[in-house]
């Protein structure tokens, strides 16, 4: 096909996702697929918009180069002035200046300078058009300070004045404008069309889109490698949010190797599993990959192509993960320095957030696509064996190979479609040591949130979403002796039961149904079920993943007659403990004075120290239930605060004038018969013996230690020693205990723990 002088590739309009794309088949053009480097490339593709109508424009060529609806736009508008000027006849002679001899000897240079500005260089770069239209302005009102002169030009210096609001109606020129003025010199142009036209990538087998960005404005704050991918966090000069950029490495294969790979796409697409089941796929997932392995040396030698062994596994890896795997998203789950990924609707309208541990939500350079979220669905159904659709617009799944909860939801519920949500649980549970570090809480507040489970108490986590209430849950079950049974009942498995069981614990996992989203005929036990029988299974420790429905009858009815087993471990959406006794007694149903059966109600809390963009999680309050008050604890004195933050100090503070009024601290006594003093030398113990671990953790730069397989082993050892001298004494001497134990943890306990980091 000809264009102009030119000889271009292929062209075609395809309708995906509601949108039209015109495409390019840059495969076979003399000109590079470049809008910002290659003018020739430019000219075409405006040439091109002035006949179809389209949306996004696409090069496609190794990779795919997409511009977006706004870039498109830009084009557009001027792809649509050309045909306009050429109908106007622009360039005609009654422009051209007044008519007569005189001046006729002006026409020849005016003819050439408005067939150049409106017509020529227009389509190859309209910005040079415009500033070369604005010298001629500029040029031709100093040569009209001659009266002669002036008599000649009336026609022309219309015209071009009307060019100048022609070209200045558009949004290209508008925001060209804005940074011409703020240069001194004339710039090349090329440098403009970077900054409109950085076009997103993708390989063509692939849905998803990367934006890459090359601001120079933009700070590095930190890079890191996730499954063979880079991944780069961003501070951007005007935005809150912090830029998660991902670069993963088949975006940026070299010609042979991408031709081996879309191939070896080509021809194992058609051996894909269907419903499989996820275990089933995770297993698989090894036998795929060497059976592309095989394909994809097959397709090297035919083409004669050379690839090591480690690049043929590279490449296959990479085709597992666009067929049987989760696509980009899986490089992401792969990422545990993340916490959530978001994916709103309509997708491919926004790019994908997540929130990462250190740098809080950040914006990514990805942008999802509806072909990609639906085969995603269809994923997650079959793994799930849920249903789907409007009629259950909500699935709530584990997808338990990626330590990883997923919540879908669709039609009507969310009236722009499909849009997801996964929260990536941490592959370890987090430990009072780790939080103590992370300023989570302070020592003392571990302490005692220690004691309160050594005493059975029955305790309460609350807070907002997202505040931390399941991970603080999961600390505290580890703070469970382990010479007892433990029964943890969930919606979604977060807490790591497995791990647990792993380092010693004696824990049995209850799975229950989801209270929203799920099929009536649904086979899983409902909440209430689960936890009568689990009441039936003996004296045990109950822990609640999350208490949410009429449960939390079941629950309190058990605690009030004392059938609940020892400890009562739970979180609850709330953000103070009377808005926890408000939830379960004016939405769960309640009896107020059951609620009593509560001992202690902890809550965390995101803060924004003074008024600052960033988050911090601390734990606000530790309120003790009292006994005494009929309707309203609150108004009754029925809360006591034993601890509460000040945010002013970043400090969880003890009220000291508080404890005397505790009934708790009297009913621990009377059960165990410890004095005041000795609780809070217990108390003290514990906490000092876990800041003891965070500073050697950090002296020794050895975070392994604050994990639970080893804070687990070294709280046992406190307590035998313990037990030791109260068996020998018939008391203890806390101090006495603490020093041994210290001994004892850094000259034996870390030393092997180094000694064996040291053999890795
Ligand atoms: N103290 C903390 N410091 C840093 N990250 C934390 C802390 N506590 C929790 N997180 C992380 O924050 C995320 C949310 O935590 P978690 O699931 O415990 O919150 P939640 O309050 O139970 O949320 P939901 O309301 O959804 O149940 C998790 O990825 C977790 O690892
Ligand atoms: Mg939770």
């Amino acid at each position: 096909m000809k264009i102009g002088n030119f000889e271009v590739g292929e062209y075609a309009v395809k309708e995906s996702g509601g949108k039209r794309h015109l495409i390019f088949d840059c495969r076979n053009c003399v000109y590079s697929s470049s809008l910002t480097d290659d003018k020739a490339c430019r000219y075409h593709v405006i040439n091109i918009l002035s006949q179809v109508e389209a949306d996004l424009v696409v090069l496609a060529e190794v990779y795919e180069r997409v511009f977006n609806k706004r870039q498109t736009k830009l084009l557009k508008e001027i792809s649509e002035l050309i045909p306009k000027f050429e109908l106007e006849n622009i360039w005609g002679v009654k422009n051209l200046g007044t008519e007569g001899s005189e001046c006729e000897k002006f026409f020849g240079l005016r003819h050439d300078l408005l067939v150049k500005v409106s017509h020529e260089l227009i389509g190859y770069d309209p910005i040079l058009a415009y500033i070369s239209l604005l010298s001629e302005i500029k040029t031709e009102k100093e040569k009209m300070q001659n009266e002669a002169y002036a008599a000649c030009s009336k026609e022309y210096m219309n015209i071009l004045l009307y060019l100048q609001t022609a070209f200045e109606e558009t949004t290209l020129i508008t925001e060209a404008k804005k940074i011409l003025v703020k240069l001194e010199q004339m710039p090349d142009t090329k440098q403009l069309y970077y900054s409109f036209f950085e076009a997103q990538v993708k390989p063509s087998f692939i849905g998803s889109r990367l934006m890459f960005e090359k601001e120079e404005s933009l700070e590095l704050l930190d890079e890191y490698a996730v499954k063979k991918s880079s991944v780069q966090i961003f501070k951007h000069p005007n935005k809150l949010e912090k830029l998660y950029f991902l670069n993963p490495p088949e975006y940026t294969l070299p010609p042979e190797k991408y031709f081996v790979l879309s191939k070896t796409k080509e021809i194992v697409a058609t051996y894909r599993p269907g419903r499989t089941s996820l275990s089933a796929i995770a297993k698989s997932r090894k036998y795929f990959e060497r059976v592309y392995e095989s394909t994809i040396v097959d397709i090297s030698k035919q083409n004669s192509i050379d690839l090591s062994k480690e690049e043929v596994k590279e490449l296959s890896e990479i085709v597992a993960r666009y067929t049987v795997g989760y696509g980009i998203l899986e490089i992401l789950l792969g990422d545990r320095n993340l916490t959530d990924i978001y994916l709103d609707s309509p997708i491919g309208q926004r790019p994908l957030y997540v929130v990462h541990s250190d740098y809080g939500q950040c914006q990514t350079n990805i942008l999802y696509t509806e072909d990609e979220a639906e085969s995603m669905v269809s994923k997650l159904r079959a793994m799930s064996g849920r249903p789907f659709d409007e009629a259950h617009p909500v699935l709530d799944f584990d997808l338990q190979d990626l330590e990883t909860r997923t919540a879908v939801i669709g039609k009507p519920l969310a009236p722009d479609g499909t849009a997801f949500a996964f929260r990536l649980h941490k592959m370890t549970p987090w430990t009072l040591a780790q939080f103590i570090d992370n300023k989570f809480i302070t020592p003392l507040g571990a302490g005692l949130l220690s004691f309160f489970i050594d005493t059975q108490s029955t305790m309460l986590v609350t807070g907002s979403r997202g505040s931390g209430k399941t991970s603080l849950l999961g600390a505290l079950v580890l703070e469970i002796l382990q010479n007892t049974r433990i029964i943890c009942q969930e919606d979604t498995l977060e807490i790591p039961v497995s791990y647990m069981k792993e380092i010693g614990f004696n824990i049995q996992r209850l799975k229950t149904r989801a209270p929203i989203g799920t099929a009536k005929n649904e086979t899983e036990v409902s909440p209430q079920d689960a936890l009568r029988t689990a009441l039936r299974l003996g004296d045990s420790a109950l822990v609640l993943g999350e208490v949410r429905s009429v449960e939390a009858r079941v629950l309190y009815e058990a605690m009030r007659v004392g059938a609940a087993g020892n400890i009562v471990l739970g979180t609850i959406h709330g953000d103070s403990a009377y808005s926890v006794w408000d939830r379960v007694v004016n939405d769960l149903d309640v009896p107020s004075t059951s609620f009593k059966a509560t001992d202690v109600v902890v809550v965390a809390r995101p803060i924004r120290f003074g008024g600052s963009l960033e988050r911090h999680r601390r734990l606000v309050q530790i309120t003790e239930i009292k006994k005494e008050w009929i309707t309203d604890p609150l108004h009754e004195g029925g809360l006591l605060d034993l601890m509460l933050f000040d945010a002013s100090k970043d400090k969880l503070e003890l009220m000291e004038d508080n404890l005397k009024e505790s009934s708790l601290f009297d009913k621990i006594n009377k059960t165990s018969g410890l004095s005041m003093t000795a609780m809070w030398d217990s108390i003290r113990m514990n906490s000092n013996s876990k800041s003891f671990m965070v500073e050697l953790k950090n002296k020794l730069e050895f975070p392994e230690l604050l994990e639970a397989e080893n804070t687990v082993p070294a709280t046992n050892k406190l307590m035998l020693l313990k037990q030791e001298q109260l068996e020998e004494n018939g008391s203890v001497d806390y101090s006495d205990v603490l020093g041994k134990w210290k001994f004892w943890y850094k000259n034996e306990f870390v030393k092997r723990l180094l000694a064996r980091r040291k053999k890795k």
